[in-house]
């Protein structure tokens, strides 16, 4: 695009004239590619890629003709700023034309699992605590050149659960911007049960019925976007409750089917002291009872857990007539830090031969790694190569690493294996010892560590249900008894975690004392 003449004519014009600066082109690497139909794909395979892979992509038709032939590209990234796959628009107005059409689904583009935009705001999204999502590749190159960076879009597809994960490792507040339009409303809808589903603090905010965000802060400009974003973000219950309420006009029937609606979808947030401020939120808006919707939330929990039991548990429950009162067995993930994740990964390269406790030292890391999840791109492609192997009950050597074909992951192995070592401050805290006895912390450790980690923090959770269990303790109402038992068989469950995680770490947990 920038070297030829018809990509300058064409493509980089087209940018150009959508108000792209030239930084920014650069930013999200866009291109173009030649209209006749063959350059792409002579050049690429003149540069030796073969053009069965560039077939399997979906670059090049199985004719051997430029799949995206005179379309500007539109690059999608992944986290790390590796290119996976393509959207391509048309500079054509005929409506019979895709408008936009994009790499399919391959081995390493997987779209439920990638949002467009995020390599580029990943720094941003972290610094600012809240990521945008919008709707098209041009929303968010147009954000991100006005300055408001921390956006993201989900590309053609609607929002699913592994993006929303994606996000919520940079932030766990997500604002959705979407159009004002019934589609807009309807896919916006469905992004923010989604993401609440996920645990995630949501907002909705509804842009103006004829624009986009690009157009939109176009006009604006950045602060004036923010502001508009400010004032206008709404969460659940108020777009919800706006949304229908007018349309209800005070019939109790209308306004009854509301209520459901609302309660069914507080009860997919996995927090319970979140559902219960939601709760007493809409109590407030739609003018009812709090005690109704708790115990109509709580039905619908119970059925939840009733429809995930076995058909023979189903059945001995029925039979016995007491209702199933918790969820299944509590998952957890646990992060560490960058520095504790790089612990890790030296840890692996160094001990592949060692055994500790008669162990494999790489079969036990992994085992000790299973519920953690590696934040860091590149160290998490080696843990899970690591990972992959040891299923096959293969433990990889230090030259597997040093002679990687990803020069990413060859230099960093080299590095560590070469500069000296450095402990994570965090394992220090985590064993109460000063930092002068930083020494006296063997490798070793840092697995008890890990586990350790985990210990803390079922302990602060048991600690945190155990304290609802004496609050709810007071009520007597149907809702609240139930809720109790919840929680009793929750903390149980963590109980028998604790046990575990304590014998692995030869710790004596005391109880806490409140
Ligand atoms: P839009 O039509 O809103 O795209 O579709 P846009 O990004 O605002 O593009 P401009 O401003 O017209 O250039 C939103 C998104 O839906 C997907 C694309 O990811 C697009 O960015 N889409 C749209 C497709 O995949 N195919 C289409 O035919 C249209
Ligand atoms: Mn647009």
């Amino acid at each position: 695009m920038h070297n030829d003449e018809e990509g300058k004519s064409i493509g980089l014009s087209y940018f150009t004239e959508r108000g792209l600066r030239s930084d920014t082109i650069e930013k999200f690497k866009l291109g173009f590619c030649p209209g006749d139909g063959e350059t792409f794909t002579r050049i690429a395979s003149n540069t030796g890629y073969k053009v069965e892979l560039l077939q399997q992509l979906g670059l090049t038709s199985q004719y051997g003709k430029d799949f995206f032939r005179g379309r500007v590209m539109f690059p999608i990234h992944s986290i790390t700023g590796k290119v996976l796959g393509f959207g391509g628009r048309t500079l054509s107005a005929d409506k019979k034309i895709p408008k936009y059409i994009n790499s399919p689904e391959t081995d390493i583009y997987l779209k439920s699992k990638i949002v467009f935009g995020i390599f580029q705001a990943r720094k941003a999204i972290t610094q600012l605590e809240e990521c945008y999502l919008v709707e098209g590749y041009m929303d968010v190159i147009s954000l991100s050149q006005s300055g408001i960076e921390n956006v993201v879009a989900s590309s053609g597809t609607s929002l699913t659960q592994d993006q929303v994960r994606l996000i919520k490792r940079y932030t766990p507040n997500l604002t959705i911007l979407y159009d004002g339009d019934s589609a807009g409303v309807k896919a916006a809808l469905r992004g923010l049960e989604i993401a609440l589903e996920e645990g995630m603090n949501v907002k909705v905010v509804l842009l103006p019925a004829d624009d986009d965000p690009d157009t939109y802060v176009q006009k604006l400009g950045a602060d004036g976007f923010r502001k508009y974003i400010e004032d206008n973000k709404k969460d659940l219950i108020h777009l919800k409750t706006d949304l229908y309420l007018e349309d209800a006009k005070g019939d109790p029937v209308k306004v009854a089917g509301i209520i459901k609606d609302i309660v069914q979808s507080i009860a997919k947030i996995p927090d319970g002291i979140t559902r219960s401020l939601y709760l007493k939120q809409t109590a407030r808006n739609l003018n009812v009872e709090e005690q109704l919707l708790i115990s109509e939330t709580n039905k619908i929990l119970r059925k939840g857990a009733f429809d995930k039991l076995s058909t023979n548990d189903k059945a001995s429950v029925e039979h016995t007539e007491i209702m199933p009162v918790a969820k299944e067995q509590p998952s957890f993930t646990f992060h560490l830090d960058e520095a504790q994740e790089r612990d890790i990964i030296r840890l692996l390269l160094e001990n592949s031969n060692f055994e500790i406790d008669g162990e494999n030292a790489i079969a036990r890391i992994l085992r000790n790694l299973t519920d953690v999840e590696f934040e860091n791109g590149i160290y998490r492609k080696v843990v899970d190569e690591y990972r992959t192997y040891y299923e096959h009950n293969e433990f990889l050597p230090q030259v597997f690493f040093i002679n990687h074909d990803d020069e990413e992951i060859k230099s960093l192995c080299i590095d560590l294996l070469q500069s000296p070592y450095e402990i994570s401050d965090n394992w220090i805290k985590m064993h109460d010892v000063p930092i002068t006895e930083k020494q006296f912390l063997v490798r070793k450790d840092i697995v008890k560590s890990i586990s350790l980690l985990k210990l803390k923090k079922i302990i602060k959770m048991k600690h945190d249900v155990d304290a609802r269990i004496q609050e709810l303790g007071k009520l007597t109402d149907e809702a609240s008894i139930d809720e109790v038992r919840m929680c009793m068989k929750e903390s149980m469950q963590l109980q028998t975690i604790i046990n575990k995680l304590a014998k692995d770490t030869g710790t004596t947990v005391l109880p806490v004392v409140s």
